[in-house]
């Protein structure tokens, strides 16, 4: 319900963006034909990606980037024309007699290309950066002592696909191989669009290893394309994937149990979907052990409350890609309940956290802005 009031609030705004426009063109010159030429062409565009979606028909994907940059930039060139105009508005109530009593074409159009960009030069800041390493500790109360400060890194929605390069991917792989780990954790979206992309995937991360082992789990992605090819292509380079399931590792007396949630995506093509019991089914869990569950989609926390699931790793979100610094807003809490970051509840099992990691890679529009690339390193601490 709130997704689709989303989409309706995005439609709307972009008819009026496009109006906007097309009036800024009318007052600049533009002839009649020519503002009729670009209101069909703008126009067309969602009615397309529209009927696309309702009749089912295949997208080009090259046509996603296209679009919603198209739709951003638009919205960004819009509104610094409003703000200018309004800055001379209130300059000339201020000044009645001095100061510019209009504005000239040249310097909007100067002004809308140097906010457009300085806005590119932004959103590419994360493809020039690279991905950052964030470390979040832990705490546990009653933790063992042999799980002090053990090390998990998790690397979630990667989309290796047609928006990173191989240069991402190595400095990816860089930055994961820094991190000196006891497990090493997959959330999902490895891949975007793609069976054979988890080829290009597992060539560049198949042969990673952790301390203790590397685990992971399937995304809505991975559903979408081939969930039985993309688990049988990562057994096939000796990856646990853990789907309803959980492994228990020893460390010293105590154990640490990794625990796999299928993603809700898969019941889409009619395979089973995620089930907490069936997942914690081997889970013998002792007071003083650590519980890590991975599950892709972070609205399975909701699920878990009267389980012993202490740290859940999440993505799918991708912190909305879209966001103002320190991510306090951004485009995915307009959907989803827990959007970015750490949460923490209690239960009868004592304190729960769930991370939901913004991700290193895309959907939809190659840009991140304001919403960094990130892998996590959580370190347990008891209390
Ligand atoms: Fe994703």
């Amino acid at each position: 319900m709130r997704f689709r009031f989303f989409l309706f609030a995005l439609l709307g705004a972009y008819v009026l963006i496009q109006a906007a426009l097309a009036f800024y063109l009318r007052s600049a010159g533009v002839s009649g034909t020519g503002i009729g030429a670009f209101l069909v062409l703008a126009l067309s565009m969602p009615v397309y990606l529209n009927l696309s979606f309702m009749k089912n028909w295949a997208r080009p994907i090259w046509l996603m980037p296209i679009f919603f940059s198209y739709y951003f930039f638009s919205a960004v060139g819009v509104l610094t024309l409003f703000l200018l105009r309004a800055g001379v508005g209130i300059h000339r109530l201020l000044n009645p007699v001095s100061g510019p009593q209009t504005l000239s074409n040249a310097l909007q159009i100067d002004t809308v290309l140097g906010v457009w960009s300085f806005f590119v030069l932004f959103a590419l800041r994360n493809r020039i950066l690279g991905p950052r390493i964030m470390e979040v500790p832990i705490v546990l109360p009653g933790l063992s002592r042999d799980l002090e400060g053990f090390r998990i890194l998790q690397v979630s929605d990667v989309h290796v696909g047609l928006f990173e390069s191989d240069r991402t991917l190595r400095r990816l792989r860089a930055a994961i191989e820094k991190v000196p780990v006891d497990l090493l954790v997959f959330t999902g979206d490895m891949i975007d669009r793609r069976l054979d992309e988890m080829d290009r995937f597992l060539a560049f991360f198949g042969n990673l290893k952790g301390k203790l082992g590397v685990f992971a789990v399937m995304g809505n992605h991975e559903h979408w394309v081939d969930g039985p090819g993309v688990a049988a292509k990562l057994s096939g380079a000796g990856w646990p994937l853990l789907e309803n399931t959980s492994v228990s590792i020893a460390v010293g007396e105590r154990t640490v149990h990794v625990v796999g949630l299928t993603d809700p995506a898969a019941q889409e093509r009619g395979e089973s979907g995620p089930s907490p019991d069936k997942a914690f089914s081997r889970v013998s869990y002792v007071p003083g052990d650590a519980v890590i569950v991975l599950s892709h989609h972070p609205s399975l926390w909701k699920r878990l409350s009267d389980m012993p699931a202490q740290l859940t790793l999440s993505g799918h979100t991708h912190g909305g890609q879209i966001g103002f610094p320190f991510q306090r807003w951004n485009l995915s809490s307009l959907f989803y309940d827990y959007d970015v970051g750490l949460f923490r509840r209690m239960s009868d099992s004592g304190i729960q956290y769930l991370y939901v990691n913004p991700g290193t890679g895309y959907f939809g529009v190659p840009i991140r802005f304001g919403v960094r690339s990130e892998i996590t390193l959580f370190i347990l601490k008891g209390a």
